[in-house]
């Protein structure tokens, strides 16, 4: 047989295989998730996500340490409070469950970079990401507790914010807040195209933050909608993002293709919790292979254009990728 092309060629090993690879996941892509409760001396295994704990502070520090001695760049603290309300007081409490962990890791690590999720669903007693009055999420009015949540963040040592709510306007409003207080260079990561997706299902058991009436939907986006992602995240940038995000991840793939030939800023994708839990699921039933499948769907994460990852696997990948 005559054949000019022949792309098996370039496969033949393995050390040919590495000249040719176009893709490649490091260590520093890497964001770590991780959830704070209040007391002492606790580690309490999620039960939807086998392998992620929730740390009291004192354990917590323990943990990141380790998360730092891998190489890990940054953590992303979610916050579980002792008590909620209707206001999610606490999430703007400069003595809050976040803020005293951002306080002791900075003092024990100061290294470590600490990204703080500003979002008030874990801190209301309905469950949802802002103020509710007559049954709706109010936008304006979360929109200023979303600023006061995220300078308090910054107050207590936070070196980025990540609002998570999909309040339109939100962005401007903790750039404005923080610019005034003199916190002109902490970044914002925006969640902007963030989809009310079913796979945080196993998240919302870690947090315990159901809605407990209701969705999400009329404020995160339509899992149908391409175009309205790159509104989202244009107007985020134009209130001064600094590094957009695209949530889910694996579903989501096309909308990380576009954000990345479209805009020219760094772009984060959260492989969230239910695409974590499933790995995890069928890895245990001897389904599928975990490891092989976790850098397959990270290296596809990539490809598709994310510059960073979230991944509750992010201590898995670092411990893989230095003994591969
Ligand atoms: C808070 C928030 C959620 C997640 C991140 N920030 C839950 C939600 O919107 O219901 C989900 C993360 C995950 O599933 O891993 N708004």
């Amino acid at each position: 047989m005559e054949l000019l092309k022949r792309p098996r060629r370039l496969r033949a090993n393995e050390v040919i295989r590495r000249m040719v690879k176009e893709t490649s996941i490091s260590v520093d892509d890497l964001i770590y998730p991780m959830f704070v409760v209040p007391g002492e001396n606790i580690k309490e295994e999620i039960d939807a996500m086998p392998g992620v704990y929730r740390y009291s502070v004192d354990n917590l520090v323990k943990e990141v340490k380790e998360v730092y001695d891998l190489r890990i760049p940054a953590v992303l603290l979610f916050g579980i409070p002792s008590n909620k309300d209707e206001l999610g007081s606490e999430a703007y409490d400069d003595d809050g469950i976040i803020q005293k962990a951002v306080k002791s890791i900075k003092e024990s690590i100061p290294q470590m970079i600490v990204i703080t999720d500003v979002c008030m669903c874990e801190y209301t007693s309905h469950g949802h990401c802002g103020i509710v009055r007559d049954g709706y999420v109010q936008n304006d009015e979360t929109v200023s507790y979303i600023a006061k949540i995220a300078l308090s963040h910054v107050k207590a040592g936070a070196d980025i914010v990540a609002p998570s709510d999909m309040m339109d306007g939100r962005v401007k409003a903790i750039r404005d807040v923080l610019d005034k207080n003199g916190y002109v260079n902490t970044p914002i990561i925006s969640y902007s195209a963030k989809y009310a997706s079913s796979f945080y299902g196993p998240f919302r058991e870690a947090a315990n933050s159901a809605p407990q009436f209701g969705d999400r939907k009329s404020y995160q986006m339509d899992p149908a909608n391409s175009n309205e992602a790159l509104r989202e995240i244009s107007l985020d940038i134009e209130e001064g993002a600094d590094i957009i995000m695209v949530k889910p991840a694996l579903p989501y793939l096309d909308i990380i293709r576009r954000a990345k030939d479209t805009f020219n800023i760094p772009i984060a994708a959260y492989n969230v919790s239910g695409e974590y839990s499933m790995i995890k699921a069928a890895s245990h039933m001897g389904y599928i292979d975990e490891k092989s499948t976790v850098l397959e769907s990270l290296t596809g994460i990539k490809r598709a254009g994310a510059d960073i990852i979230i991944t509750y696997f992010a201590k898995d990948v670092a411990k893989w990728l230095t003994i591969l």
